[in-house]
């Protein structure tokens, strides 16, 4: 039967129709017929314990006998001011308040709006644009995308969408010989734009560590380091969107500890419930807080879901994080397993280039003739062929990656790895 629902990111005339799911355990799908698909990808990158973790199911029933949902303004409950208590335990301290939604895009809504305002508060109204980088994807509501503006995806959209200054992202592999240049050439330009422009700029909006969707572009901590430095020279905002690199897929658990930055706002949703339920924070520095806190009404910020700080969804976040501060090897050794089967299967594969792996995350270049880039026919091809086989791998475009829950085996990542092998050379 012709399904009626109208699937995400799907071409529905020409994909292939989905695959009914039965159960799920660990890094293991059961489809309806039986087959088992390894979930390479942690479904969009949010199942970082596994699926159906029983420790997150017990605090989900557990959670729903209690109380499933209140309305968040006026009213709170533990598990939200536990998350959000362990939350600050782990983060940089300058970042202290913490503003509750629903998903990655809108995380992103929030800090766009909170940075709009916070120099607005102040009396800055000539503050209207933000400082992107090129490959940057930050969801798919109209703010978030037009921060991500270089997406072909959202060509639709361009007369919905506003303007940021766009620069270069310095995107490395391993034994880049060019990185040094790449990293000068977009502070460089980042530079510029401050010095000349600083009064217009809000603040700078960054995927740190690795760019997610725009194809697993990853930089080194220097230049976010650096890009820090220039970011309070010049005293605009350091906004981090840890959406995707929270919660220990970069092998630390924030992309900011692992760089020894300290953003302004950061967002994060994904690995931020286990991967069990919707939820994302945007947490804010108390100077951005201070200038909302205000006897004048026009300084409130606005903004909230009906959902916002589902006791659900949260329960589930005190016991994931609990799992990662129990356990951070589970994240931090996925690394080194990643460095020993690329090394023994892919290297010196002759179709494979630019191998780069951050943490739990490992991604490389498929050589074709076609242009590189998400469109790039192979996606489809490669995508069918992993499934046949029993892999969830979904490349982007010829840009190929490995992001597995952090409950993987050493045996299931190196199967991986095989699979991968054994299919290019088809
Ligand atoms: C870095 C980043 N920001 C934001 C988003 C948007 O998150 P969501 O799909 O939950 O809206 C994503 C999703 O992949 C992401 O990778």
């Amino acid at each position: 039967m012709d399904s009626p629902i109208w699937r995400p990111f799907t071409q529905m005339k020409t994909t292939p129709a989905p695959l009914p799911v039965k159960r799920a355990q660990g890094v293991w799908l059961e489809l309806e017929d039986g087959r088992q698909i390894l979930d390479g990808i942690s479904s969009w990158w949010v199942t970082i314990h596994g699926h159906s973790h029983p420790a997150l199911a017990a605090a989900l029933y557990q959670q729903a006998q209690t109380l499933e949902h209140v309305i968040f303004a006026g009213f709170t409950h533990d598990p939200a001011e536990t998350l959000a208590g362990k939350l600050l335990n782990h983060l940089p301290s300058p970042l202290s308040r913490v503003f509750f939604s629903d998903n990655g895009s809108t995380s992103v809504e929030v800090a766009l709006k909170m940075a709009f305002q916070y120099w607005r508060n102040q009396g800055e109204h000539q503050r209207t644009t933000f400082l992107t980088f090129e490959g940057g994807y930050h969801g798919d509501t109209i703010g978030a995308m037009s921060i991500g503006a270089g997406s072909s995806w959202w060509q639709p959209f361009y007369p919905l969408m506003f303007e940021t200054e766009l620069v270069p992202f310095p995107a490395t592999f391993d034994d880049d010989l060019n990185v040094e240049t790449k990293e000068a050439q977009a502070l460089e330009k980042i530079a510029h734009l401050l010095k000349t422009q600083s009064d217009r700029i809000i603040g700078i909006f960054i995927e740190p560590l690795v760019q997610g969707a725009g194809g697993m572009r990853m930089c080194r901590p220097q230049f976010l380091q650096q890009l820090q430095t220039l970011a309070r020279q010049f005293n605009v905002l350091l906004i981090y969107d840890e959406v995707m690199t929270g919660f220990g897929r970069t092998g630390e658990l924030f992309a900011c500890l692992k760089s020894a930055t300290q953003p302004d706002l950061i967002c994060l949703s994904k690995g931020l419930s286990g991967g069990c339920l919707p939820l994302a924070v945007t947490v804010a520095t108390e100077a951005i807080y201070q200038a909302f806190y205000s006897d004048d009404l026009a300084h409130t910020f606005y903004h909230g879901h009906s959902y916002t700080g589902n006791p659900l969804a949260c329960a589930t976040g005190v016991v994931s994080l609990e799992l990662l501060e129990q356990n951070p090897e589970a994240y931090r050794q996925l690394e080194t397993w990643h460095r020993q089967f690329l090394d023994r299967w892919l290297r010196d594969h002759p179709r494979l280039e630019h191998f780069r792996i951050c943490g739990t995350i490992a991604a490389m270049e498929i050589k074709t003739d076609e242009a590189s880039g998400y469109f790039n026919a192979i996606a489809p091809v490669l995508k069918a062929q992993f499934l046949a086989a029993g892999f969830l791998l979904r490349p982007l475009g010829n840009t190929l990656y490995i992001m597995p829950p952090y409950c993987i085996t050493s045996t299931e990542l190196e199967s991986v790895y095989q699979v991968i092998h054994r299919i290019l050379d088809r």
